[in-house]
């Protein structure tokens, strides 16, 4: 079981907001930084119990990629240990694990809630059992005259102004004081996405919410306009090198509710039919980060999984170029491809480049370069077996799902699979 090593808090450049954000965050950042130090100690304490408790899981079986998903505590508490289980790896998805700035606040919000109503819970129960054992019943005492079941009858109080004061004034200042932090985190996570502009290191992202996947349109790169249509798995570059690079997301739904949550890096937005939300994030920590949707929106609302990769630079860069391209022409396919053309998966399916062009179902043009199939479900190797496995029945992986099975023969079969693995 490995487990990461919580950077120092000075170690992340957190509270760095991206050059272009509004003023109003760059006051919420400065606010911030003047005091998170006394929740850090809390933190790492809470870290230590999360992972001593079995916070990470590792449990999967062969073919999925994340079937064990346990929330641990309620989202009304303002977060929730989200337990998923990979192929080979190990995903963190503690929200106690922030790696962007919104998941910072959100985590510090939520530790702080938890020690005053930890202090609350102390305080009650000690007095509950302190009452409990102390004026428990006793056996009647017989040598008192008027028959006194118990030996001591406790003061009987009617009426106290000092008493009644203070049990007004408490709860009354402990949720002002959670008001005001709440708003501060609200302040902190909810950004006006600023304008693009040349040279801003931004990405500009649409996420859409479709039942059960997502669709992610890469708007903007640095000031440049793209228009490259992805889907369930999302790159970002990291801003490891002093260069703030934030991902702004603007969210949207194609059909019901459904809720943007990658633990590690935000809190969760809602996709609202009619309606656009947006969030941001910003990492310097390179790696996988898995989420899920977190709002109940039809059958596969629990395998409507997140990838986001956060790529060095380079890396991301390269990603970019590929997902620009139209998609790949070898001429070994070409019977593939016209199979796959003349089959109703161009009603649904776009690949850029043929003529497929449908924009219902995930963008086909660069298959390949995603790790998984399924919105995260199955892994998507470089042979095609989960991939064949998908196209000859999607309802025994993912009942429900809205692709039906074609009742390929096992000829038209090879040759989809065969060019759609020439998808890279
Ligand atoms: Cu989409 Cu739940």
């Amino acid at each position: 079981m490995v487990r990461e090593t919580p950077p120092a808090a000075s170690a992340l450049p957190l509270r760095r907001a991206p050059a272009n954000v509004s003023g109003k965050a760059l006051a919420a950042g400065v606010f911030v930084n003047q005091h998170p130090t006394g929740l850090t100690a809390i933190a790492r304490w809470l870290k230590i119990a999360h992972g001593a408790c079995g916070g990470q899981v590792a449990s999967a079986t062969r073919t999925r990629i994340a079937p064990t998903r346990i929330l641990l505590w309620s989202d009304a508490m303002g977060g929730g240990l989200l337990l998923a289980a990979a192929d080979s790896a190990v995903q963190n998805t503690s929200i106690f694990s922030p790696a962007s700035p919104p998941a910072q606040s959100v985590a510090n919000l939520s530790i702080l809630i938890f020690a005053i109503t930890g202090f609350i819970f102390v305080v009650v129960e000690g007095v509950l059992f302190y009452s409990i054992f102390k004026f428990r019943r006793r056996k009647p005492d017989r040598s008192k005259r008027n028959g006194s079941i118990g030996t001591t009858e406790p003061p009987q109080v009617y009426g106290s102004a000092p008493i009644e004061i203070a049990w007004t004034a408490a709860p009354i200042l402990i949720v002002v004081v959670i008001v005001l932090v709440s708003a501060r985190t609200l302040w902190e996570v909810n950004i006006d996405t600023p304008q693009p502009k040349p040279g801003d290191q931004a990405l500009y992202v649409t996420v859409v919410g479709k039942q059960w996947w997502w669709e992610y349109t890469i708007d903007q790169r640095n000031g440049q306009p793209l228009g490259i249509v992805t889907a369930n798995e999302l790159h970002i570059p990291v801003s490891d090198d002093g260069t703030p690079r934030p991902v702004f997301l603007t969210l949207k739904s194609a059909d019901v509710y459904h809720s943007f949550w990658v633990p590690r890096l935000a809190g969760k937005t809602a996709l609202v039919p009619g309606r656009t939300n947006s969030m941001w994030l910003q990492t310097d920590k390179p790696g996988l980060y898995v989420g899920q949707c977190a709002e109940y929106c039809g059958t596969q609302h629990a395998n409507m999984l997140q990838r986001v990769v956060a790529d060095s630079p380079e890396e991301f860069q390269r990603w970019l170029d590929n997902q620009q391209k139209l998609a790949v022409e070898d001429p070994a396919q070409a019977d593939g491809k016209a199979m796959f053309l003349s089959l109703s998966c161009v009603n649904c399916h776009r690949i850029r480049g043929t003529a497929a062009q449908g924009n219902y179902a995930p963008d086909l043009t660069h298959l390949m370069s995603r790790q998984t199939l399924a919105s995260g479900m199955i892994p998507n190797d470089r042979e095609g077996k989960h991939l064949r496995e998908w196209i000859a029945d999607p309802q025994t992986i993912k009942p429900g799902c809205l692709m039906p099975s074609f009742n390929l023969s096992k000829p038209q079969l090879d040759l989809v699979v065969a060019y759609l693995r020439s998808l890279d």
